[in-house]
Formats: C-alpha cells, structure tokens, sequence
C-alpha cells in the first residue's frame, strides 16, 4: 500500500481518535428547551416527546435544581397557556403573570447564573395558532403588524430579564424590528438576539406542536416556513439576519439540514452557530433505540458530533439532560 494511503494510524487510540475532531461537545454548548404552562403545580408528559414534559412555575426549581447541579448553562423557554382563552393578537405571550414573563423572573431569582433565552413568537398564544397576526380578511398575514407585535413582546422579555430573545416565526424583517426595539428602550448591551434565521417548514415540529399546544387551527405554516429544498433562500435569509443585527444565527432542524448548517458557518463565520435538534428528531431517535435500532447514547451523540462537525456551537436538543450526565461518564 502506498504511504499516503494509510490514515488508519491516525486514529487508532480513543486519544488520537479525539484529536482528529475539531470543536467537541461541551456542557456550555447546550441549550435545554422548556414547555412551562400557567397551570403553576402541572407536570404533564407529553406522550409525543418522551421523557419531556409541561412544567407549571411551582415546580421548575424541581426540574432545574438538578440539571443546574449537573452543569446546565441555559435554557430556552416556551410558553404554553391552557387555562387562559387566546386571541388573534397573542396577547397572552407577554401576559405578566400568565406564562414566560414570570418564568424568567423566576428562573433568573433561583438560578442567577443560568442563561435565560426565550423563544418569540405568537403560534403557541393565538387563537388560530399561526405564528404573526392577520389582516382584516382573516387569509393574509399583516408582515407590518406582526412584526410590531413580535418586537413587543420580545422587548418585555427582554424587561423581565431574559438574557437571549430567539424569535422563531420566520416573518420578514423582524430581526431589524426587535434590535431596533433593543437598542431604543436601553437592552441593546444586555439581551441577545438569536435568529431562527433559516427555519424550514418541517413535519418534524409533530411533537413541539402537541407539547406547546401551537398546531394551526387552519392552513400550514408554508407562507414564512422555508421550503425543505430552499437552499438558495435559506443562503439569503442567513445574510439578511446578519445585516439586521441577529447575533446568533439559527438553522432548524438539524439533521436533514447539515449542508445549511455549513452553509450558514461560511456565510457568517463571525457570529456564533446555534442548530436546534427539533422534537421530531429527538422523537425519532428516542424511536429508534427503542425498537433495536441503535443504543440510544451512541446515536445521540453522533446526530450532535455531525451538528457539531456541521459548524455548529450552540445546540439546543431535548437530549441536554442525558448529555449533562452523558458527558460525566
Ligand atoms: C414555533 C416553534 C416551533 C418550534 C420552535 N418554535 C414549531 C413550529 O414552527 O410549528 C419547533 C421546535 C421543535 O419541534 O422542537 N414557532
Ligand atoms: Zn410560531
């Protein structure tokens, strides 16, 4: 065999093995996702997402205390109202005492040091369950209101002490919208703005939808959700955030969307890279391991070393508390 033929010798220790990696997997680089319901005592499995569940606020210092003891960094908190009545504003989603609102004032009292990012937007808050606000014919999205709407709330996240706000509705200029509204009310320094930049319309939010109870009353969510083949448009909507003033970049989900991952690192390789692992992934590879497909840890950890391999640095997956004690052993 020719000499440059054999790479064999590169990696034939787990040492060496882990030197042939670029960035590894760390604790600081998950992100854990959170249904918190206005329900304060609920804890609610959620069938569709096995092991995860709706927290009400009287017991998230029950499912945070350990995580944080374990090495959690940060969360990403969303929203679920079942005991309120939703409108077609999503009024709900800023409510002061309904659901993120206080949740952030509570998670930022018990846990000073934890990340707080929330997730905007107004499908899991509206009454149709589309993620922006319609004009008076009740078809159409209103881009122009929607995106005021989505900057307020993302603002009084910001005023209730969220570190990071992600806006994941995909409505066109709303990153611009909210830094802006940052910037004008002093929260330019001190809040974050993660983009759900390149969001595909994926039939992997099955389960999310289920968990946060956001499944649209009508239509799909096709008219802002990229189409799965779009690499073209996924390339401008990277740019486009990058020129708003997105401090992180977002590509969702991860696994069938490695190449945008990789894409979005050329594209914008000063900022920051987040995946999000979506529930339909997590759901299929919990799936997986248990009909014998695969052992579950191996599996997870090679869906997030491709992420990773991809450019990402950030991820957030419903696999943040296996990997807390996954990376211990
Ligand atoms: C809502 C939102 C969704 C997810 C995050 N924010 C679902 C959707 O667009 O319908 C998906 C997360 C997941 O599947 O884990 N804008
Ligand atoms: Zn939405």
């Amino acid at each position: 065999m020719d000499i440059s033929s054999v790479l064999q010798g590169g990696y034939q220790h787990p040492l060496s093995r882990s030197w042939q990696s670029g960035k590894t997997l760390t604790k600081s680089m998950l992100m854990y996702p959170i249904f918190v319901t206005d329900d304060p005592n609920a804890r609610v499995e959620i069938k569709s997402l096995p092991g995860q569940c709706r927290w009400g606020l009287d017991r998230l210092k029950e499912l945070l205390e350990p995580l944080v003891a374990k090495g959690l960094t940060s969360v990403l908190i969303f929203g679920v109202p079942v005991s309120s009545e939703k409108d077609i504003r999503g009024s709900l989603a800023d409510d002061p005492t309904s659901t993120v609102v206080p949740a952030i004032k509570l998670i930022r009292e018990l846990f000073p040091h934890l990340y707080i990012a929330a997730d905007v937007c107004l499908c899991e808050y509206t009454s149709h369950g589309h993620c922006g606000i319609f004009q008076s014919d009740n078809k159409v999205l209103d881009s122009l209101k929607s995106v005021e709407r989505i900057a307020e709330v993302a603002l009084n996240y910001a005023k209730a002490g969220a570190d990071c706000v992600a806006p994941s509705d995909m409505m066109d200029g709303r990153i611009k919208a909210i830094k802006r509204a940052l910037i004008d009310n002093g929260f330019g320094n001190r809040c974050t703005l993660m983009s759900y930049s390149a969001k595909f319309a994926s039939a992997m939010y099955g389960p999310f939808r289920e968990a946060a109870g956001s499944t649209p009353s009508f239509g799909d969510r096709k008219c802002y959700q990229l189409p799965p083949a779009a690499r073209g448009l996924a390339r401008r909507a990277i740019l486009r955030d990058v020129n708003e003033g997105a401090d992180i970049i977002m590509v969702k989900p991860a696994m069938p969307y490695l190449d945008i991952l990789a894409s979005a690192a050329e594209l914008a390789p000063n900022h920051p890279l987040a995946a999000y692992q979506v529930s339909g992934e997590y759901a299929m590879i919990v799936a997986g391991a248990r009909a014998g497909v695969y052992d579950l840890k191996t599996m997870a950890r090679e869906s997030v070393d491709g992420i990773i391999r991809a450019g990402a640095t950030v991820i957030a997956t419903y696999f943040t508390p296996d990997f807390l004690d996954w990376l211990d052993q």
